[in-house]
């Protein structure tokens, strides 16, 4: 049996098919128009998730979004869609490269901002998984490593550190220990649940994450949420156009 992971991958494999995953229809449907990409179309006939499918010139685009739920009309935020919107897509999708594309809360303490958009480096921890077993503790949490995306973050101009996902849009006072603890910069609620079904398939995965609440700030983080989702989305399309540009050109693994 193949060891789950992309480190068996040749490094100068070319990157002709990229797959980016966004939770919210607002955070992925304008940059979808942008690009031209064809109409939604279902992963599932039974299941909410959608895609979108287009070029940008070479480069072969889906984008995947979790969808809405049919009982509450929102859309399926968080872990358990993400995980299962991966699975789907790389599944029925021949893909060579993952980007989830998404908003986060950003923190003061490290300089973030609304509208700051962050590559994810080093790793990705689930906060709130919280198993006090040793072994299961570090399952639980992470990091889920990442070995792709600093030569993008570069080149882009975006600063890169450790993400950390949850189910919850606020946190607790032992959260933001964690947060502390391992210098996360964006606190989501997707990119590792899509990261760890990335890596049992063997397939590169790397997350962009726009600031749209400051995590470690006394405002209510859904009112920040509500007030600046526009704004932050419209960084998040900047970063997603200008690194499928990038893509377009002719990238190998080792050049991402
Ligand atoms: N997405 C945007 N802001 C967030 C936050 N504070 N927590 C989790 N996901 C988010």
């Amino acid at each position: 049996m193949q060891p789950n992971g992309t480190a068996g991958q040749p490094t100068d494999r070319p990157i002709r098919s990229v797959g980016v995953i966004f939770a919210m229809e607002a955070e992925g449907a304008s940059v979808a128009d942008t690009i031209g990409l064809g109409p939604p179309e279902p992963l599932h006939e039974n299941l909410p998730m959608r895609i979108r499918r287009g070029r940008l010139d070479d480069l072969e685009v889906t984008m995947a979004f979790n969808g809405i739920d049919s009982d509450h009309q929102v859309d399926r935020i968080g872990t358990e869609a993400a995980t299962l919107t991966t699975w789907m897509l790389l599944q029925q999708q021949r893909i060579d490269l993952l980007v989830n594309a998404g908003t986060c809360g950003g923190f003061q303490a490290r300089e973030g901002h609304v509208g700051k958009v962050y590559m994810a480096g080093y790793g990705l921890y689930f906060h709130d998984h919280r198993v006090n077993i040793d072994g299961f503790r570090e399952y639980a949490e992470g990091p889920i490593m990442l070995s792709h995306g600093s030569v993008l973050a570069g080149e882009l101009g975006l600063d890169s550190g450790p993400v950390s996902t949850g189910c919850s849009l606020d946190v607790t006072p032992a959260e933001i220990r964690f947060f502390q603890e391992r210098g996360v910069i964006a606190k989501d609620m997707e990119a590792a649940a899509i990261a760890r079904v990335a890596r049992d398939m063997g397939i590169p995965c790397i997350a962009v994450k726009s600031v749209t609440d400051i995590v470690d700030s006394d405002k209510p983080t859904h009112e920040e949420f509500l007030r600046n989702l526009a704004r932050a989305v419209d960084r998040l399309d900047e970063v997603v156009i200008s690194l499928l540009r990038l893509l377009a050109e002719g990238r190998t693994l080792d050049r991402i």
